[in-house]
């Protein structure tokens, strides 16, 4: 573990974050967790015994065990500690879409008007460095981007949002007195140093050179904050990306590399690297360790805090330029507490069904990391896309916490109208599903919030004394306890096996029962090329909205609620709303401006809600219609708070619907059938 910018992959090798954690389940089932609290660069070892060792080359030996015995209450002491995941805004849980290379305004207008006129859901439109003047943070290509901030004004209208890349290191190259984020940071003295004192010199993709703030300086926050404000003042940024934050280096430690006799130059050299290092050295690529810190610290031992110390000053900037909203942030780097401040996607994968496949696991890493706001470039980034993988990833990408397409700069575009008509339906057809889950969703990311659980998870965390589906790895996973997501992750395949663990489970789509009160077993699903498999959990309430074109104009429409009843004929669930943005909605010394409500479904056929807090009072929440799914027989009649009203019963589907109930969600309501 030591922070580089190098993308997941099956080797044993350095990637972009480090969190020395791990989580362990036995055969009973019974889970614990070790973290080991240690900046340093580090090698872990698995032992047959079976026992594992850190190797770390330095810094403090803090251990903290967890003793769940849930893996899930591993994962949620975990993030007790760390500090528990930040709720991100709604409109943050629609889709995104990215490309490398779009070197002109009018190519991003472009690709986004064919998206919304295939009717796909899109709700934030992002550019990469593609949008800065020599490739220089906070400035604009006023040539190619002149009309940037008009566009921007255009997306808010319409209920949209836009995200730029940020990229943690500034230009060293400019005339004096021509680059304001230079001089800025010279006069606050906030760049991080090399061992004379000077600040420390390297290379990205500024034109000639490239110097870094210290995020670990407090008087960065008013840098950053200044930087970010006054690009802002220009384009309104929603949210900030920001990578290369390892840090990346294109030279390995200054122009001349690092010496040993500088001062600190032992620590360029010392006489241990961790095993599968890249390049074997510790400034291969990256800063060198001798750099100096705020506070004297050696970039040797705070390294790998780098991008999270962005991600925590980021967060304090956005909160200064955009008050009282929440900051939404995704980073390239993370270490242990990322989450409590920002989310993660898995960078620069390559665009092939193995790293698809891969991407899963990654998804699940991070959410037992504490991170739940994480998702893989859809499609993949390095290389071309095909049409056949770009469907099943678009599919699979729908239910991704974070949700973007994005690739490189050599690659086609590879949003779905560029790749044609098979993968456009493909994926309308997985994010209007994603939309009306939202309300889902967003119920999973407070529970994290509060809690620290995770939002996308692997079977076995709702299964633990399920053997098999601790072996399922990344091939299914769950959003919280009610949804399954089957993909496929191969060419050619128009089914799926999907290991259902005991109890019923219910087709998404088709409501096509499947019981295995029994035990677990296999079952063959279909996926025709354009549907991603989905099973509702028995026992399961889920509050829905109708899909929209944006995660804004969903707000506006009625809820839906869906339950799957069990066996034994019952069923629960609950729905967290709020306005979506506020950073008080929590903890607002009242309890928080936001309101929870409680649904639970009866064997006697008794749906009632309970408005366990109202703090939310400026949306109505209207409650239009609920379909019972599982219901064994046609009731003879339907009341709502005494009242009868109309229903729909399908004996061959088991399926109970009511419309038009016009039910206020935030009074409490009782069904009877
Ligand atoms: C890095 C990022 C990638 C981005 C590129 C250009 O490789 O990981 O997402 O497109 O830089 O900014």
């Amino acid at each position: 573990m030591w922070n580089f910018d190098d993308p997941p992959s099956p080797q044993a090798t350095n990637i972009y974050g480090s969190h020395p954690f791990y989580l362990a389940s036995d055969k009973e089932g019974s889970s614990h967790g070790v973290f080991l609290r240690n900046s340093n660069a580090m090698e872990v070892i698995l032992q047959p015994t079976p026992a594992l060792t850190f190797r770390a080359i330095g810094g403090i030996l803090d251990f903290y065990l967890f003793i769940g015995p849930s893996p899930m209450e591993v994962v949620e002491q975990y993030a007790n500690l760390i500090g528990k995941p930040a709720l991100p805004p709604f409109w943050s849980l629609g889709y995104h879409q990215c490309k490398f290379g779009q070197t002109t305004l009018n190519q991003t207008k472009k690709i986004l008007q064919q998206t919304i006129d295939a009717k796909i859901p899109i709700d934030t439109q992002w550019n990469d460095l593609d949008y800065m003047a020599r490739r220089n943070d906070f400035t604009l290509d006023t040539d190619h981007f002149k009309d940037l901030p008009d566009f921007v004004a255009k997306l808010h209208e319409n209920g949209m949002h836009y995200v730029t890349i940020i990229d943690p290191g500034v230009s060293g190259g400019e005339p004096v007195g021509s680059y304001p984020p230079y001089d800025r940071g010279i006069e606050l003295d906030i760049f991080m140093k090399n061992s004379t004192g000077q600040p420390f010199v390297g290379r990205v993709w500024n034109p000639k050179s490239t110097v870094w703030p210290d995020f670990l300086n407090p008087k960065t926050i008013q840098y950053w904050s200044e930087m970010i404000q006054d690009f802002h003042d220009l384009v309104p940024i929603d949210g900030a990306w920001i990578d290369m934050n390892e840090p990346s280096n294109f030279w390995s430690g200054q122009f001349n590399g690092c010496s040993i006799s500088e001062r600190g130059g032992h620590l360029n050299h010392p006489p241990y690297v961790p095993r599968f290092v890249k390049g074997q050295s510790l400034f291969f690529r990256n800063i060198c360790p001798s750099a100096v810190h705020y506070g004297n610290y050696s970039h040797y031992d705070v390294h790998n805090l780098f991008g999270h110390s962005e991600t925590v000053v980021t967060n304090a900037a956005l909160r200064n330029v955009r008050p009282g909203k929440r900051p939404f942030i995704i980073s390239r780097s993370t270490f242990p507490g990322q989450g409590h401040y920002g989310g993660h996607w898995t960078g620069d994968i390559h665009s092939d069904w193995d790293a698809m496949r891969l991407s899963i696991a990654g998804v699940l890493n991070f959410n037992m990391f504490g991170i739940p706001l994480v998702g893989a470039d859809i499609c993949g980034f390095n290389g071309n896309t095909t049409v056949p993988l770009c469907q099943r990833w678009m599919e699979l990408g729908a239910f991704y916490p974070f949700s973007r397409n994005h690739n490189t700069l050599e690659a086609f575009d590879q949003d779905p109208v560029s790749l044609g008509p098979e993968v456009v339906k493909a994926a309308r057809k997985a994010l209007e599903i994603r939309y009306s889950l939202l309300p889902y969703l967003y119920t999973l990311f407070v529970h994290a919030h509060l809690k620290g659980t995770p939002v996308a998870q692997p079977v076995f965390f709702q299964f633990p004394r399920d053997k098999m589906a601790y072996y399922l790895g990344e091939s299914q996973f769950m959003w919280g306890s009610a949804l399954m997501i089957a993909p496929v992750l191969e060419e050619g395949p128009i089914h799926v096996n999907c290991y259902l663990p005991q109890g019923v489970w219910y087709n998404w789509e088709t409501h096509v029962k499947s019981d295995h009160e029994e035990g677990g077993a296999f079952v063959k699903i279909p996926a025709p090329l354009d549907t991603i498999p989905l099973l509702a959990r028995g026992g399961s309430i889920l509050v829905l909205k109708p899909p929209a074109p944006t995660t804004t104009d969903s707000r506006r429409l009625p809820f839906h609620a869906r339950a799957y009843v069990s066996s034994s004929g019952s069923a629960s669930g609950d729905l967290f709303w709020d306005d979506g943005d506020a950073l008080d909605s929590y903890d607002d010394g009242s309890g928080g401006r936001h309101n929870h409500i409680l649904f639970n479904l009866t064997s006697s056929r008794d749906l009632q809600s309970q408005v366990r807090h109202r703090g939310f009072l400026a949306e109505t929440m209207l409650l239009d219609s609920i379909s019972i799914i599982g219901l064994k027989s046609r009731p003879n009649q339907v009341t709502l708070d005494g009242r009868i009203v109309d229903f729909s019963y399908s004996p061959q589907e088991q399926l109970l619907e009511v419309h038009s109930l016009n039910v206020d969600l935030l009074q409490p309501f009782r069904m009877e059938l």
